[in-house]
């Protein structure tokens, strides 16, 4: 309950709360609601957003915020909601067409006006996205997802709070864990020189270690606490890349709605397998931050599949809906994925196709 005091501390007093339909439902959520309106602090929240955010959503929630005569903007979610009260804090002074803001064509250089004072609650523990400076909005009808960035887009403050994360459910846990293990062992694995960042993500990927199978079959306050740290340091880490990992899986988000940590979590073993040759080295590190006996790729891999049974997450992607038919379309969208080009091996179309089918 440090919302209604930091709010008033900055002469706020009119938030519009962008959050979604699940967590809008949630006790914390009806409890600092009414903490904020005993301080005298008008709330409006917005909650109507797609599992996988769309563009519409965004202006829906900057129409909330117009018409209700806002003056900051909290998010209070998962990465879906975080992304679109992120996108909407950009959209309140940049009016031209969303996606000419698209970082990926250059459109960063657009966002050149102010915008209003954000702020940022994580309610899980998986894209960091509560320190991110980008949101991630699919085009309503092609389902392709877009990447607004700016570095204005940084919350002022972040409240990151792992009493709001003690009920997520074990599944989403789980998924939204194995999202935060991959965007640490991405960015480890980007060949690039940031001993900083590299340093935060074997840090987190030991916290997972430690922490991952007990906050989803066994949580406590620790397993918890490590694992929303973790999640946080994933962010700050993959400021470097990420890599053949979420190409392989943002395509089963676009395609058929998969959940992205899921969607991460059945891919990774396979990902990483294939980034092994040219880089034991890196992989070494990582059994060591795994703790690890021996330090073979091989053994992290399966580490990898290890954990996902620990934590009831398929190894095959014909368990979460991929057909054969769909293949040729997922690597399709994997080649055209913009997180690949950061990975340390290139990927071409054929490897996209051959790392699908071994998963399917
Ligand atoms: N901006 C970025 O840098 C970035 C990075 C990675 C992913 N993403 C985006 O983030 C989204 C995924 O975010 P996510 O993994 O956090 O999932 P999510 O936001 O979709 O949340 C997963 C589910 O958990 C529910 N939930 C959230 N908090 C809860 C709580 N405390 N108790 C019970 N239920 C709760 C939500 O209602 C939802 O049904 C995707 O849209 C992805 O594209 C963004
Ligand atoms: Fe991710």
């Amino acid at each position: 309950m440090e919302l209604g005091p930091y709010l008033l501390r900055n002469g706020l007093s009119r938030p519009l709360i962008v959050t979604d339909p699940v967590v809008s439902q949630l006790n914390f959520l009806t409890d600092l609601v009414k903490d904020l309106q005993n301080r005298n602090i008008s709330v409006e929240t917005f909650y109507g957003i797609h599992k996988n955010p769309v563009k519409s959503d965004v202006y829906q929630g900057t129409n909330v915020f117009d018409e209700e005569e806002r003056d900051c903007i909290v998010g209070i979610g998962g990465g879906a909601a975080l992304d679109v009260a992120r996108a909407i804090t950009l959209r309140i002074h940049h009016r031209e067409d969303l996606f000419k803001y698209d970082d990926l064509k250059g459109g960063d250089v657009f966002v050149t006006n102010e915008v209003p004072h954000f702020i940022t609650i994580p309610t899980t523990a998986g894209t960091g996205s509560e320190v991110g400076r980008s949101a991630i909005i699919s085009d309503d009808e092609t389902h392709q997802k877009k990447i607004l960035f700016s570095p204005k887009l940084l919350a002022r403050i972040v409240f990151a709070d792992p009493l709001l994360t003690m009920e997520l459910p074990a599944f989403i846990t789980a998924a939204t864990g194995m999202d935060a293990l991959t965007h640490n062992m991405e960015a480890f694995l980007v060949n690039m020189f940031h001993p900083m960042c590299d340093g935060i993500a074997l840090k987190a990927i030991s916290l997972i270690h430690n922490s991952l199978e007990r906050a989803v079959n066994k949580p406590d306050l620790e397993s918890r606490s490590n694992m929303l740290i973790a999640s946080l340091m994933g962010a700050v880490a993959f400021q470097k890349g990420l890599g053949v990992v979420h190409s392989l899986a943002h395509p089963l988000s676009s395609l058929l709605d998969t959940h992205h940590g899921l969607a991460n979590a059945v891919n990774i073993p396979y990902g990483m397998e294939y980034n092994i040759e040219g880089f034991e080295y890196k992989f070494a590190e990582i059994a060591r931050a795994l703790h690890l006996e021996d330090e073979s790729g091989e053994t992290v891999v399966k580490y990898l599949f290890e954990l996902n049974d620990q934590i009831n997450i398929p190894r095959k992607l014909s368990a979460i809906g991929v057909k054969q038919e769909h293949i040729e379309t997922l690597a399709d969208l994997a080649l055209a994925d913009f997180a690949h080009p950061n990975n340390p091996k290139p990927v071409s179309r054929e490897d996209f196709k051959k790392l699908y089918l071994k998963a399917l």
